[in-house]
Order: structure tokens, then sequence, then C-alpha cells
């Protein structure tokens, strides 16, 4: 989601006539886009700003303007200046619709502006996006998050949930295919829960079965899906169109009924377990990847262990982990119990090691099939490629042809790691 708002904002620079240059040395405006999720990602912000410091010949001075963007910008806002006074702009997620206001000021010379409204009910649309994904386009179709996960910084830095009118939305994927792109990702915070603000009123599974007809798209993907918005008629339309990839991610956080209270996931383990059953029983096998938190506060070491038998229970193919991490503003950061840091660290890599073996068995289970492979990238050796399948495993093949990148082939599975899969082109 970052990543695309970068492109956005780029698309937003390009509009007013800004040019790319190679490296931050070279550029007259430099911003940085930042997180603030998780604590480390936060911190980096600080450091990197750092390096703008005056006194290392950079900042306002040599005639650079430096901004900051994203949820870190949001959640610290006019500390920023505070900390690192070299800064002319800051600008949270959620106000990224006033840049081009914003960047007008700059340029008229003002020192300091702010954008950190979060009270909007409009979305960021751009006229001009900057895609740098080749092959895979993203794009946005709805912003911000009305859930309310105790130990989340999100609906405070990127304000409350919208949606994007479905007009809109298919105007932009003809305009993707008509120049070329064949997959799309949809995104959001809770993809799932998008509601079409426009009379046409479509549900979510509706504007994927919209999306997927636009002639030229092949590959429809969407994330993140929350699990308590994450019905069987999006199932459905996954078995119903081919261009529908058939891949789910759908954090569930913790496999413990008592913490993911904690956490207001909304739902317990068992109904978790019952969305997992639900996807299973499609007609198309389709992936299943999730994201866990280990270490939340008051975590005993049994709720541990329902995390870990929730592995073996759901048969995820790809898990994020990650240690708990206090953020601001949230309820979470309040709580008593803190899991000492040795203790997550070791919870994470138990975590970690069990879903290793569990992605190793099921990509070995593919082993002779045959898949769809997207190719993204070429190897330095000859004849190696690299893509990814429908269900987004990475698959990499060999092939005797040349000019694959961007292509779709046919490869036949022959190996398997447990975080990607070898194969060769399949001749048939
Ligand atoms: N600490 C650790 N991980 C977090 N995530 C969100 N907030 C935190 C936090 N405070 C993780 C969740 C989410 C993913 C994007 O980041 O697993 O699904
Ligand atoms: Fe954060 Fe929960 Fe919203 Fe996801 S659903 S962005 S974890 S508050």
């Amino acid at each position: 989601m970052n990543e695309h708002d970068s492109e956005k904002v780029a698309g937003v620079l390009l509009r007013r006539g800004y040019r790319q240059v190679a490296s931050p040395d070279e550029a007259r405006l430099v911003f940085y886009n930042t997180c603030s999720i998780r604590e480390k990602a936060a911190q980096k912000v600080f450091s990197r700003l750092g390096e703008f410091n005056p006194r290392n010949n950079f900042g306002r001075e040599s005639g650079k303007v430096i901004g900051v963007l994203g949820c870190v910008a949001q959640q610290e806002g006019e500390e920023i200046f505070e900390r690192a006074p070299w800064v002319s702009l800051v600008c949270g997620s959620a106000s990224y619709r006033e840049l081009p206001l914003l960047l007008a000021r700059l340029e008229a010379g003002e020192n300091r502006v702010t954008g950190l409204d979060t009270d909007t009910d409009e979305t960021f649309e751009t006229e001009l996006t900057r895609r740098d994904h080749p092959f895979r386009a993203y794009l946005t179709i709805i912003e911000g998050c009305d859930k309310a996960c105790s130990y989340c910084v999100v609906p405070y830095t990127r304000g409350p949930e919208r949606s994007r009118a479905s007009e809109s939305i298919l105007r932009e994927v003809r305009e993707l295919a008509d120049v070329g792109y064949t997959e799309l990702q949809l995104l959001g915070q809770t993809v799932n829960s998008y509601r079409d603000p426009s009379n046409r009123h479509l549900s979510f599974s509706e504007l994927l079965l919209g999306v997927a007809e636009v002639p030229g798209i092949r590959r429809v993907r969407f994330m993140t899906s929350h699990p308590h918005d994450m019905g069987k008629d999006i199932v459905d339309a996954i078995d119903a169109s081919p261009a529908l990839c058939d891949h789910i991610h759908l954090p569930v956080q913790s496999g413990s009924t008592r913490v993911l209270r904690a956490m207001q996931r909304t739902y317990a383990r068992e109904e978790y377990l019952e969305k997992i059953g639900m996807i299973r029983g499609a007609r198309k096998p389709i992936s299943i990847t999730t994201d866990f938190i280990v270490g939340f506060p008051g975590e005993s070491e049994v709720e541990f262990e329902e995390t870990l038998s929730l592995l073996d229970a759901a048969q995820f193919d790809g898990a994020f982990s990650f240690q708990y991490s206090p953020r601001p503003h949230t309820p979470a950061a309040l709580m008593a119990d803190p899991v000492p840091e040795r203790e997550k660290q070791r919870r994470l890599q138990a975590l970690q090691e069990r879903q290793r073996a569990i992605q190793l068995q099921r990509h070995q289970s593919l082993m002779g099939q045959t898949f769809e492979a997207l190719v993204d990238g070429a190897s330095r050796r000859e004849g190696q490629w690299t893509g990814r399948t429908s269900s987004n495993r990475v698959l990499n093949f060999t092939s005797s042809r040349t000019d694959l990148l961007g292509k779709y082939v046919r490869v036949r599975v022959t190996g398997a790691g447990p975080n990607s899969l070898t194969g060769e082109e399949s001749i048939e």
C-alpha cells in the first residue's frame, strides 16, 4: 500500500513538471514516504532524515527541499520540524489529496507546510500514477480502516474507511488494460470491506467480477482481507472467474481466542478456522497466506502453543510473522504484562520454523503439476527465469526460449523449497 502511495505521489509530481533523478544527491526535492506499523520502521525515518542535516551540507541551505510523507508524518506531525528543522513539508497518509496545494505553497517559498487532517471522506485519486512495476499494476479501492484492532496504529494514521466509486475503479482498470497491463492488484487495509459509495452499490465480489471481465485483464489479485468480511460470495466469485487469482491473504494474528479478543479482532479461533474450511471447500484450490503477531501483552505459553496448533490446522501457504511492537495511541500500548523481548524472539523463531516445514511439505505435494507463470524476472544464467503462479508462488524455471518477460508460460514443477518452486517450461 505504501509503495503504491509513492507511485501516486510521484504521479502528482510528474504532473506538476517535476522530473525523476537517479539519486537524492541530484534532487532539489526529496520526499520520504514512511511507515509506522512497527516501531523499527518508524525509528528508521529519523536516522534517514539525519543524513539531510545541514551540517552534512544538505537541507534548505543547499537549496534542497525535504518532505516527510506517510504514517510517521501523520503520527509525529509538527514534532518532525522540532527533531529535523531542515524538513519543509509534513503530510500524513490521510491528507495526500492536499499534496498539489501543499506543493504550490512550497514552490511559492513557504518553509513549513503541513497536511495532517484525517477527517476526510475522500480518497486520494490522481490524474497520473507513475507505475514502478512493469507487469503488475496496483490500485487502491478502499483507504483507511474502521476496524479497531487494539495493537494497530493504522486507523489513527490512515483515518476512517472510505471506498472509491466503482465507476472510477473500472475506468482506471480499462486504462491499465489499454496500456498493456494484464495483472492487477486491488489494495486496501481491509480490501474486502469495500462498499461502493456510488448508486450502483456493487459488493466487493461484484466489483471483483466486474474487474475480471475487462478485456485484456488476465489476473486480478486483492489484499488484505479481514476475516470478519470474508463471505462465501468472494470464494464463489474466484471459483466462477478464471481471471480471479486463487490466492487469499487472510491475517489471523493469533490462534488463541483469548488473545484474539484482547486484540479486538472480532472473531474466535473456531470462526477463523470455519472461514478456512469455506475457502478450502472451493472447486479451485485456493492458496491462503496470513499474518501473525507473537508476544502480544499477556500472551501465555499455552496461548502461543494454540497459535502453533493453528498453523497445523490451517496449513497456510505463506505467513508473515512479527513480534508485537507497542504503538502510540493504541489501547494495547497501555496493557499490562508485556512479554519479554527474548521470549518474543523465541516464539517468533518457533513459529517460523514450524511454518517453514509446512510450506515445504505443501510445495512438495505440487511436484509434477503444471502451472501458468507470469514471468517477471530473468536470472543472469541463460535460460533461467522467474515468475509467479496465480496462487502467488514464486516459480523459478528453465526455458530455451528468449524474451519471456511479461509473458505467461506453462511450467511443470520439478523441485520444491519452503519459499519457492522450481520447474521447466512445459511444451505440450
Ligand atoms: N506490532 C507488530 N505487528 C503489527 N502489525 C500491525 N500492528 C502491529 C504491531 N503493533 C502486523 C499485523 C498486520 C501486519 C500488516 O502488521 O500482523 O497484519
Ligand atoms: Fe490495523 Fe486491524 Fe485495520 Fe488491519 S484491520 S489495518 S490490523 S486496525
